[in-house]
């Protein structure tokens, strides 16, 4: 196998993207597209990926990092002016490299391998990926001669009007030779419709020089897509989504509206664990086996274990044992762990909360910068007072603990382990262990009140 080396083009604004980040950072299903092109490139036994990025693309150097090197093009000035930015990094090395742009990030790694193998087998100096496109409005069409053999690809701006009639375009990826690639791209000229040196314009270039020239045709229009503008994103996204949710249900996880249910590329989600719809499943968030999660909640960056159910709830950035439960209409912000045999109901909200194995928050409470012990009980309308308006502080609740209805645990504050808070408390002060605590003003009942009052009038 030759050596392999890959140039990513990423330089370009995006304009017609209409947005103040850059195209290739817009993510897809939680990921941006340039990562996932990265990411599938990483795959492939790939010996160097070097990146095209804009002046001042900074982002996009942080995002990719360790997974690319990287050339500026300092004026956009066109796909070959791009390549042409990775001259000084590859040139004279030997072996192949495929070229591909930073906005088609549905392309797979099968398609990629196929043409390598294919260029490799024909032992072209370059092959260029097309595919048959129903719609080929924007796209460069492949000209191909009476024989079949392609001649040149001609951009929609520069095609005549039956030129415009070919379905078959350039998707943007090609295999070549990298050192004719780099001879040879020198020679490519701006005169055209955009003034810019298209990379397209090499095919012709090299047909001149009798170099083997040949075209590889995907099947699968929807894998090479281009992402130029937003509607273009909703359909890419649309078709991630799918084969996202094909691959969890093929690995066990029952998904009930695939339609509805939206989970970013990264997600892990164990076997017979059931995904109800209208649930937005983000970041890198891993789910165990034979959960309910949803309908409508939004789980990101969460690690859930197994047997557990999350209804109508919202959880960010925390932890979730097995055998929990949380919701309808729960709230667990972030930094929460909640441990095993949990039940967190409806209007509850958790933050930054260590919540202890088989402990309760029924209903309608505040529990935030808090240590909740095992087999504790928050009566309904529990809160934490956790905020001063200046600091923030700790409230500490040991194993055992039963807190009455609608209690304040103004903090800092201690409830030692197994004592009782009596319903309607405000407790200023720490209870110790075993206690009842009853901090409320004692009851006065006035007999006959009401009749002395109507006795006056
Ligand atoms: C390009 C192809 C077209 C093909 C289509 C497939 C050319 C001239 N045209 O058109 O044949 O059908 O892709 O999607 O190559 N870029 C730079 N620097 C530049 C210009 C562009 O890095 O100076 C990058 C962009 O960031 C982008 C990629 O190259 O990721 C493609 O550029 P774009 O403007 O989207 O090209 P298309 O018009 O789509
Ligand atoms: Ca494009």
């Amino acid at each position: 196998m030759a050596n392999r080396f890959a140039v990513i083009l990423a330089a370009g604004l995006g304009t017609r993207m209409k947005s103040k980040h850059y195209k290739v950072l817009h993510p897809v299903c939680g990921k941006p597209m340039v990562e996932h092109i990265v990411d599938n490139i990483a795959k492939l036994n790939v010996e160097q990926v070097v990146t095209v990025v804009g002046h001042g693309a900074n982002q996009v150097k942080a995002l990719l990092k360790e997974k690319s090197e990287f050339v500026i093009q300092e004026e956009q000035l066109g796909t070959a002016h791009a390549v042409m930015q990775a001259k000084e990094v590859l040139q004279g090395k030997e072996g192949t490299t495929l070229v591909i742009c930073g906005d088609t990030p549905l392309i797979t790694i099968e398609t990629l391998e196929a043409l390598f193998e294919q260029h490799d087998k024909l032992k072209a100096k370059a092959t260029v990926l097309t595919a048959f496109a129903e719609n080929p409005t924007g796209y460069g069409r492949v000209i191909r001669d009476s024989s079949g053999n392609v001649d040149k690809i001609v951009e929609h701006k520069d095609a005549s009007d039956e030129e415009k009639k070919v379905k078959e375009i350039n998707t943007g990826m090609y295999c070549f030779d990298n050192q004719v690639l780099f001879e040879a791209i020198s020679e490519v000229s701006n005169e055209n419709a955009q003034g810019e040196y298209y990379l397209t314009d090499i095919i012709e270039i090299l047909k001149s020089k009798q170099q083997i020239v040949t075209a590889f045709q995907t099947i699968d229009f929807d894998e090479t897509m281009g992402i130029n503008d937003r509607v273009a994103l909703s359909k890419a996204e649309g078709i991630m989504r799918k084969r996202i949710n094909e691959k969890h249900m093929m690995n066990g996880v029952t998904i009930v509206d695939p339609d509805n249910t939206y989970i970013d590329t990264s997600v892990k989600i164990g076997m017979d664990t059931i995904v109800y719809p209208g649930t937005v499943i983000k970041g890198n968030t891993v789910i165990g086996e034979n959960c309910e999660i949803g309908p409508n909640s939004e789980l990101v960056e969460v690690t859930v274990a197994s047997e557990t159910s999350i209804r109508q709830s919202v959880v960010h950035e925390s932890t979730v044992g097995s055998h929990v439960h949380i919701g309808p209409f729960a709230h667990i912000r972030p930094q929460s762990n909640i441990h095993d045999e949990v039940k967190i109901g409806n209007f509850v909200e958790l933050k930054k909360v260590d919540f202890g194995k088989g402990s309760k928050a029924s209903h309608l409470s505040y529990i935030g910068d808090a240590e909740v012990g095992s087999n504790v009980n928050l009566g309904c309308g529990s809160i934490t007072v956790n905020y001063d308006g200046k600091n923030k502080a700790l409230t500490k609740i040991e194993d055992n603990v039963f807190v009455g209805c609608n209690s304040n645990l103004i903090a800092p504050v201690t409830i030692g382990k197994g004592a009782y808070v009596a319903a309607g408390s405000t407790i200023t002060d720490d209870v110790p262990g075993e206690a009842l605590s009853i901090a409320r003003a004692r009851q006065v009942n006035k007999e006959g009140y009401v009749k002395k009052l109507n006795s006056k009038n």
